[in-house]
């Protein structure tokens, strides 16, 4: 009898479940009162006595084994089949939290720029990174030996003498205006457009500067355009941006590409222009860079300066967003730490 007990403990662990029917076999083959297991049993009462102990357990163990077996096929069978009819457990079990990712900061602050100005009806252009001197310096009317074309400010590619610049040197761009030059050089006034785009500069990391950043420049070329035109244009985007009680201030400045200049601070977004650390007690924020296009730069670009007038700025996105978010690191916008970009949302 002990032999029957191995060769059934055999057969029930070659006994391959595939379905419930199979349970069902397998209950009636083994388990049930006309089962092997049972017949066994049965022959088990016509034993000598002195056998009884030893192939009494062993049997009981054998029933015990293929009761386990049985009732935990049973389980995953049912399971499996309920599974397939798309039927859960627990519907009411909350399902587990989809983690998305979501954009960065410098992203939707570069959106937010290109729907304001969108809104009032500029284009989006865009260019080429890597460029020549002609692009970003020539034809924007800096002098040969103005101190941004230096090795200083300038990452260059290729440079055909150490000692002047000339116009097929290449380079990295520092400012999108270059986006700009070529738009004048392939299209007709009227020109609405602005040109959002990383740019480059040799400068050490920092806090507060960074060899790469981004930046979105605006361009308006048309009849009459006047210094008027582009004071209410950035002050409508300083309130779209910054919120509806924003006051903007102009104050003279340079640049080689437009004449006046000014640059343009918004009213402190912290203080509201009483004064605090954000604004370092001056109750103003710097914001961004303008003037009206330089005549030589519009002659430069094919445009007739005695027919056409036009204003111009540019701006750094990263600065935008530090003022907007009041983050005071600048290194945090590229340094792709989740535990920082995660704060801003999941919106795509
Ligand atoms: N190109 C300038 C810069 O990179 C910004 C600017 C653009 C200023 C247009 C005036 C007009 O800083």
């Amino acid at each position: 009898m002990i032999q029957e007990i191995a060769r059934l403990r055999e057969e029930i662990d070659s006994f391959s479940f595939n379905s419930k029917d199979d349970t069902e076999q397998f209950r009636l083959r083994f388990l049930s009162k006309k089962g092997a297991i049972g017949e066994l049993f049965a022959r088990f009462r016509n034993i000598p006595a002195q056998e009884k102990r030893d192939l009494g357990a062993e049997l009981n163990r054998l029933k015990q084994y293929a009761a386990t077996l049985y009732e935990e096929r049973l389980k995953e069978l049912e399971s499996a089949e309920t599974g397939k009819k798309g039927v859960h457990e627990d519907l009411t079990m909350p399902p587990y939290p989809f983690v998305t990712g979501s954009r960065h900061p410098i992203s939707i602050i570069r959106n937010e720029i290109t729907d304001i100005f969108s809104r009032v009806g500029f284009t989006v252009s865009e260019g080429p990174e890597i460029e020549d001197d002609a692009h970003v310096f020539s034809k924007l009317n800096f002098a040969p030996d103005h101190p941004a074309r230096d090795m200083q400010d300038t990452f260059f590619i290729s440079r055909n003498s150490e000692i002047e610049s000339s116009p097929d040197d290449i380079l990295l761009r520092t400012h999108t205006s270059s986006v700009q030059v070529r738009v004048m050089e392939s299209e007709k006034p009227p020109i609405r457009t602005i040109s959002p785009g990383r740019v480059f500069r040799n400068e050490a990391i920092s806090a507060r500067a960074h060899c790469i950043f981004h930046q979105v420049e605006g361009l308006y070329i048309d009849h009459d355009v006047s210094f008027a035109d582009l004071k209410q244009v950035l002050l409508y985007f300083c309130t779209e941006m910054f919120g509806s009680g924003t006051e903007i201030r102009l104050r003279p400045s340079y640049f080689p590409f437009t004449e006046p200049s000014a640059e343009l601070d918004v009213s402190c977004l912290l203080c509201g222009g009483k004064g605090c650390n954000v604004c370092k007690y001056s109750g103003w924020l710097e914001v961004l860079g303008c003037g009206m296009v330089h005549p030589a730069v519009l002659e430069a670009c094919g445009i007739d300066s005695k027919e056409y007038t036009g204003y111009a700025f540019g701006m750094g996105i990263e600065r935008i967003a530090m003022l907007k978010y009041n983050v005071n690191d600048l290194r945090l916008y590229f340094e792709n730490d989740v535990r920082f970009l995660s704060q801003f949302g999941t919106a795509l």
